[in-house]
């Protein structure tokens, strides 16, 4: 067989890691992660045998709280790196009817480290197909986030002669001259449709000589006919967006920030035009968004993604409503370093994908095996909170990608005893789901669905579940997984995560779910409120049951519309 996207040559296997002794997350980046993500700071640090030992210990601990690790959470329907560590998406885009993801991997082990870029390719956003490593590190150089684009024009004289398509990867590089962490932006090409990578000769292309200037994000913007450039410098809180006639000399055009949420690093930013629609999906035109991600100081504690909606003229971004509050993309806990797709056709709905984790735990979560994993890609655009004031304030909104299979079908509204009795109490598929429903709440002051339970019975209390909840007094949507299976790596991680409701007035609440082998994804309110969370249950907590509290005796209960459950194989 001919080396293709599916039968990758050997060429691209990395040497052994022998003379290649696992990096230290260099200084002052350090610094900051390790405030947030103890353990996997001080296994990155002390190296391999500490690693082990850190292992031993941590299974110990869990042995003598009776809380072994017991589930399969190998992700069914969720991009992981396998066996190996990932973090930050990177880079994906859509060429020739296949979607390409790159990712932040450690070729060598399960622990962050030897940053370099792995890949993976799919046509459905579902099933992934992974492919050896891309961009390897190299010469003391590791290969951080950024962006890929297509360079259709030859602007940047790499593309010569490919058919197939020629790809073009902005990272940053970090090394350590002398002792001292730098970070600067890097090229590396493909001829041949994304199957084979060369880096520039002449990198860096981009060098401010500072130790935090990193994760560029690259598109070409038609009107000015430039390829612009959003890069962070992370510890100032500032976005400095460049501009380029041909990816390769870059001049700086306008700086963003500090604004909104300063509470750790910002990181992996985006510069987005996206469609504004009305609630059925009518275009009603398009928008600037520029998301930031941040760690720590995200909304859920430790990592998050806000955003700000503005103005873009090929120089500078501008946001409509300076002070504005902080807009949060996620309001869960495992939504981070989030990057939209290149290449999405102008008719077609953008979307985006993040890392699944928080650095806060992000080392001492249980293998999968391998630590990391992806979101689901989401169709993103924005809407107007108010749909009688178009022009009034937009907020972004989440639709999962899922198989074309999951159909829902709308219903009439259902007491939630009757939802407990259609659904015997138990979860379909392989624990591996889609929900869809519309809950009425009547007077019950709080209304839900109970997940991954260790009890069959929905009426029966059970030891391990994860509520998903609407709390009525609070004018909140919630995912608690304080007893959601395995928590104890963390003290971070058994939370109840909480996000307000746009409409807290509003008579219904439509919550989509997707339920994968250890996560849970929230998309109430049509898409507008999001909640991401990461479990480890018990490969035998398989119960489901739909709940409300707190109705006084006589006032109307609380029902469920259009309930779907749609196992997804
Ligand atoms: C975000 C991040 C980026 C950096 C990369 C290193 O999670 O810290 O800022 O480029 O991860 O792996």
């Amino acid at each position: 067989m001919p080396p293709s996207l599916e039968n990758p040559p050997f060429a691209r296997q990395l040497a052994p890691p022998s003379e290649n002794p696992p990096r230290r997350f260099p200084s002052r980046f350090a610094a900051f992660l390790a405030l947030t993500a103890v353990c996997w700071a001080l296994g990155a640090a002390l190296g391999a045998a500490q690693d082990r030992q850190d292992e031993r210990d941590k299974r110990d601990k869990q042995d003598k709280q009776g809380d072994k690790p017991t589930g399969d959470w190998k992700p069914r329907i969720h991009f992981y790196a396998g066996p190996l560590w990932n973090n930050d998406p990177n880079g994906p885009i859509l060429l020739n009817g296949v979607y390409h993801l790159f990712y932040q991997s450690n070729p060598y082990g399960d622990q962050w480290g030897h940053m370099s870029w792995g890949q993976a390719t799919s046509r459905d956003l579902i099933h992934w197909r992974k492919l050896p490593v891309a961009i390897p590190e190299s010469g003391g150089v590791a290969i951080f986030s950024g962006s890929v684009v297509e360079d259709r024009k030859n602007t940047s004289g790499f593309c010569g002669d490919s058919p197939k398509g020629c790809l073009v990867a902005v990272y940053t590089g970090d090394s350590q001259p002398n002792g001292q962490e730098r970070q600067n932006q890097n090229l590396a090409y493909s001829r041949d449709g994304g199957l084979t990578w060369t880096k520039y000769d002449n990198n860096p292309v981009l060098d401010l000589s500072l130790q935090n200037f990193r994760d560029p994000k690259v598109f070409w913007h038609e009107p000015s006919q430039s390829w612009i450039m959003a890069a962070v410098l992370s510890d100032q809180h500032l976005v400095r967006i460049f501009r380029s006639p041909d990816l390769k000399h870059w001049k700086a055009a306008s700086t963003f920030g500090p604004a909104g949420a300063t509470g750790g690093v910002w990181e992996c930013p985006d510069l987005m035009y996206l469609d504004v629609r009305d609630a059925h999906g009518n275009r009603l035109g398009s928008h600037w968004v520029l998301s930031v991600n941040l760690n720590p100081g995200g909304v859920a504690g430790g990592s998050g993604n806000q955003y700000f909606l503005g103005q873009f003229d090929g120089t500078r971004f501008v946001e409509d409503r300076p002070g504005s509050p902080t807009q949060w993309a996620d309001w869960g806990k495992d939504f981070y370093a989030s990057t939209s797709f290149a290449n999405i056709p102008a008719q077609e709905n953008r979307l985006w994908i993040a890392w699944m984790g928080n650095w806060q735990y992000a080392g001492a979560v249980p293998t999968l095996p391998g630590r990391g994993e992806m979101t689901l890609a989401r169709r993103i655009d924005l809407r107007p909170v108010d749909a009688r004031n178009p022009a009034g304030p937009l907020v972004l909104v989440q639709e999962p990608v899922l198989p074309q299979s999951a159909n829902f079908h709308p219903s009439a509204a259902v007491t939630v005893d009757a939802a407990n009795s259609k659904f015997g109490g138990q979860e379909p598929g392989d624990g591996v789901y889609a929900l869809r429903a519309t809950f009425e709440p009547g007077a019950a002051a709080e209304t839900g669905v109970r997940l991954r339970r260790s009890s069959l019975k929905p009426g029966e209390p059970a030891a391990e579940e994860t509520v998903v909840g609407i709390d009525r007094a609070k004018g909140q949507v919630f995912v608690d997984r304080a007893r959601s299976g395995l928590v104890s790596f963390s003290p971070d991680f058994p939370t109840r995560t909480a996000a307000p409701l746009k409409h807290p007035d509003a008579k219904t609440v439509t919550l989509e779910i997707v339920v994968d082998r250890n996560s849970i994804e929230v998309f109430a309110e049509d898409g507008e409120t999001v909640l991401t969370n990461l479990i480890y249950p018990s490969d035998t907590s398989r119960g489901i049951a739909f709940y409300a509290t707190g109705t006084p005796t006589g006032s109307e209960s609380a029902r469920i519309r259009n309930l779907s459950l749609v196992p997804i194989p």
